[in-house]
């Protein structure tokens, strides 16, 4: 049982970036704790990294054409601009969890509209590396 873990912009820079905000672990550490988590729950992951908004698009419906049973999509600074993303997750079947480190809605107000969150089935933010492990626990039970 599939299930994709998309990542957007600047996300590859995890570790260094901002660490007072996004934490220390890098994305290859949130990785590999999300692999290991995946074999406990009977899951596989495919996780992937762009900073192009059109990739995350045709990941979307890559994820769809493949009967993926979910989609985690940390789509980073799209979130908050992206009607293409909406569109996206609207034209496919596949339910899609919206997950962030931060928590946007405690940040400054251009973060606070999510145009993911209008057509994601849920969200998990503000926990840091751990909102990636609660939203595949959520996705394992889809
Ligand atoms: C983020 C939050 C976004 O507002 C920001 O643009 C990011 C990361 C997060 O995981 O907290 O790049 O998606």
């Amino acid at each position: 049982t599939l299930v994709y873990v998309l990542n957007g912009p600047n996300l590859n820079l995890l570790g260094t970036r901002e660490p007072e905000i996004y934490g220390s672990n890098t994305l290859a550490d949130i990785e590999a704790g999300l692999h290991e988590q995946a074999k406990g729950l009977g899951l596989a992951i495919d996780f992937r990294q762009t900073n192009h908004e059109g990739q995350l698009v045709d990941w979307l419906h890559e994820a769809n054409r493949e009967g993926a049973k979910a989609i985690l999509l940390n789509a980073a600074a799209y979130t908050h601009t992206s009607i293409a993303l909406l569109d996206a997750i609207k034209a496919i079947d596949v339910p899609v969890i919206e997950v962030h480190l931060s928590d946007p809605t405690k940040r400054e107000e251009f973060r606070h509209t999510s145009y993911v969150g209008m057509a994601a089935v849920d969200c998990v933010q503000g926990l840091g590396a751990r909102s990636y492990s609660v939203a595949l626990e959520k996705a394992g039970s889809l």
